[in-house]
């Protein structure tokens, strides 16, 4: 059984760790992927200039106040309390009101009146979701009619561009491996003895922490969304890997920078090269 998200991020590593991650860019400390997430949601903010804006699982509340001092109107919740204390420390720090930030559950918020606000952000939060259908089409009532809902996904086609147990396990269900006669799957299996077997390698990622997330695809996505209420009128990519994740272990900082030189969130490449994805929508 995998961990719920809150709980997980309600430990005071990540407290700490969701402040600091927005601080400097240092990629020899990290690779500043949620501060390119930021950069585009921020441009969002600015195209569409929404007035009252619901920042949906807002963490330690960095990327809130950076939209605060851009002058929007924008408000958020989280379901960690220690990240809303942390995010009422942050905001006070920076000489913003408290009650900006609060307690809530972006599966079903119950602060918050429906038809009621111009932009919901999701910056790493929706995928999180026990019931993804649910959670989305519960954000969309909140919205006002033609109202935006920009949020982040990660992308299940990155899979494909792995080349280690996430491409074996995504080529799997597309060839429908499950299928085939005995020694097709023999002949198919032994095609993945150069793949990389993450166990096997020091880098790990949330997966291994047993968390519950969601991948989604971006060629399905924007129908999917459709049936829930929503226009998806822009994709966006972020967190570009140059080469399989593999390389990064044998000499972190240059994979790190060549990625960092490789974000364009308008390139085509990203539909496999990037982790991640944004999507922005409006209410119908
Ligand atoms: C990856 S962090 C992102 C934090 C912040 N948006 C940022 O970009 O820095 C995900 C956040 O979602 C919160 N979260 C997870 N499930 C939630 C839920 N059901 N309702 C509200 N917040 C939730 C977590 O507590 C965590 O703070």
């Amino acid at each position: 059984m995998k961990k719920d998200a809150f709980k997980f991020f309600n430990s005071k590593y990540l407290v700490d760790g969701y402040t600091e991650l927005y601080k400097k860019i240092r990629l020899d400390l990290r690779y500043p992927a949620n501060v390119k997430r930021l950069e585009i949601f921020i441009n969002l903010l600015k195209k569409h200039k929404p007035k009252k804006i619901i920042d949906a699982g807002c963490g330690a509340g960095m990327p809130l106040i950076e939209i605060k001092k851009r002058g929007f109107n924008v408000y958020g919740y989280d379901k960690a309390k220690n990240m809303v204390l942390e995010a009422q420390e942050n905001l006070k720090k920076n000489r913003l009101p408290t009650n900006l930030v609060f307690y809530d559950d972006f599966e079903k918020p119950k602060k918050i009146k429906n038809n009621s606000v111009d932009c919901i952000l999701g910056m790493g939060a929706f995928y999180y979701s026990k019931n993804f259908k649910k959670t989305i089409k519960n954000q969309t009532k909140k919205l006002k009619r033609n109202g935006r809902l920009i949020f982040s996904l990660r992308n299940k086609l990155f899979d494909v561009v792995t080349l280690n147990d996430y491409a074996e396990r995504f080529l799997n269900e597309i060839y429908e491996i499950k299928k085939l006669k005995k020694n097709w799957k023999i002949k198919y299996k032994n095609l993945f003895n150069g793949f990389t077997k993450r166990k096997k390698i020091k880098l790990k990622n949330i997966d291994d922490k047993g968390v519950y997330s969601l991948f989604h695809n971006p060629l399905t996505i924007t129908n999917e969304l459709l049936d829930l209420g929503l226009k998806c009128e822009g994709f966006y990519f972020y967190h570009f890997h140059p080469l399989p994740p593999v390389f990064e272990n044998f000499d972190q900082l240059y994979y790190r920078k060549i990625s960092w030189k490789m974000e364009n969130p308008s390139d085509w490449r990203g539909f496999l090269l990037a982790s991640s994805f944004v999507v922005d929508c409006q209410k119908i």
